[in-house]
């Protein structure tokens, strides 16, 4: 009787304390898309999706990479020519930190590219291949 009362106390403390470990910045963003994706994120499958060749987007902006370079080490330029900061997380810290950002650029960028939004599950895969880099 008593025993079965230990489990339950750990779990609602658990749940009490779990807004205050929630992360922020992209730790948080990251656990927001993993409740939504309900899977685990791959890196190898956010290569691919930056990589390849989509169709249903824009014509002159087939891939992530048309803007992005094809290494997410190196810099890349906008259409206009202006220059954007490599993507990897080892070359620029501030990547994928900020929610507002981040919803807004992959909305913008994925229809682009895609023609439709990203998923949860590709966010995560995204984010988690530029991490890996
Ligand atoms: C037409 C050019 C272009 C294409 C194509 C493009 N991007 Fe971007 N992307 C940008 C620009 C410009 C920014 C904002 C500048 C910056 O973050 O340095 C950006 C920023 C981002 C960000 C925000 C990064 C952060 O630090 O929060 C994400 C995420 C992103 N792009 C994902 C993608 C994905 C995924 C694709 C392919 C499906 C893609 N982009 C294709 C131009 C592009």
């Amino acid at each position: 009787m008593r025993k079965s009362l230990i489990p339950l106390a750990l779990s609602g403390l658990a749940m009490t304390l779990t807004p205050a470990l929630a992360g922020s910045g992209r730790t948080g963003i990251l656990e927001q898309l993993q409740a939504e994706a309900g899977q685990a994120f791959s890196a190898e499958r956010g290569k691919a999706l930056f990589m390849a060749r989509h169709k249903g987007g824009k014509p002159k902006t087939p891939s992530c990479t048309t803007c992005h370079s094809k290494s997410p080490l190196n810099a890349g330029r906008t259409r206009a020519g202006k220059r954007i900061a490599p993507m990897a997380v080892s070359k620029t810290s501030d990547r994928y930190s900020d929610p507002k950002k981040v919803a807004k650029w992959f909305r913008r960028n994925c229809r682009s590219v895609l023609g439709r939004e990203c998923t949860p599950l590709e966010k995560g895969d995204f984010i988690t291949f530029m991490m890996s880099r």
